[in-house]
């Protein structure tokens, strides 16, 4: 059985005040919540009062990006090793936000992925396709490509810590949700590429999360399809009632 992982990426939302606001009514909504993994990754600026807000809780911490260097002369970066040293234990890798406003490509996101897991974090690796690569019917070929791409010569061990998201990018805030059967559809064919590229078992075993307009009224029929294995929730992570009632579907 894949443990479910129901994560919430913040952008470039919340202060330091607003974070805290976030835990202190989120904390007792999700007390008695072991069903799943719960990952918050907040900006990089408000990652040690997320981490001291969760502390003595099932709550993650993770981090929305990081540079594949562990320290130098990369002014605006942060590193592996920083983001594990104040606390997270997960980070996203090439976020559809990121590949588009800030020209991360798959080789940028392999060196991430292989940082992330040397710093002892839990990548989560963005995959998915626009719009019009969806029109033209080249969804199964973006993924390929994007999932090759970002997982090149890992290792077997190196990817079984690995996570993967599929998120379509013409569904990210948006309010167009894929459909639970869209998206099992994605997460079959990603599957596959894992076991072609690893093995059997890595695809049996690769947890695979949904991203793009997860909300409280979608998240039961996308978790009831066997291939999804979790959310990767934006908007309606931000609000602590609504991301609650996702990780409580
Ligand atoms: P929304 O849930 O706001 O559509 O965002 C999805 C996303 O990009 C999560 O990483």
């Amino acid at each position: 059985m894949r443990r479910p992982i129901l994560a919430g990426n913040w952008k470039m939302y919340k202060n330091i005040t607003e974070t805290c606001a976030f835990f202190e009514k989120f904390k007792p909504l999700v007390a008695t919540s072991t069903h799943c993994d719960i990952v918050i990754c907040p900006t990089f600026v408000n990652l040690q009062a997320a981490v001291e807000a969760t502390r003595d809780t099932t709550i993650d911490i993770g981090g929305q990006n990081l540079f594949w260097e562990k320290e130098g002369a990369y002014t605006g970066e942060i590193s592996g090793p920083m983001l594990k040293a104040v606390g997270c234990k997960w980070v996203l890798v090439a976020h559809s936000e990121r590949r588009q406003y800030f020209g991360e490509t798959n080789e940028d996101a392999r060196k991430k992925i292989v940082a992330a897991l040397d710093a002892g974090l839990t990548p989560i690796y963005c995959i998915g396709e626009k719009l019009d690569e969806r029109q033209a019917e080249r969804t199964h070929e973006v993924l390929e490509t994007q999932f090759h791409g970002g997982t090149a010569r890992l290792t077997m061990e190196q990817f079984s810590r690995i996570v993967i998201a599929y998120e379509p990018c013409w569904a990210i805030g948006t309010g167009k949700v894929a459909t639970p059967e869209m998206a099992a559809d994605a997460h079959r064919y990603i599957r596959e590429q894992v076991r072609k590229s690893f093995s059997p078992e890595a695809a049996s075993a690769c947890r695979i999360l949904y991203g793009g307009s997860v909300k409280p009224d979608n998240i039961r029929g996308l978790m009831a399809q066997p291939e999804i294995d979790g959310g990767l929730v934006g908007g309606a992570s931000l609000d602590p009632v609504s991301f609650a009632s996702i990780v409580n579907f």
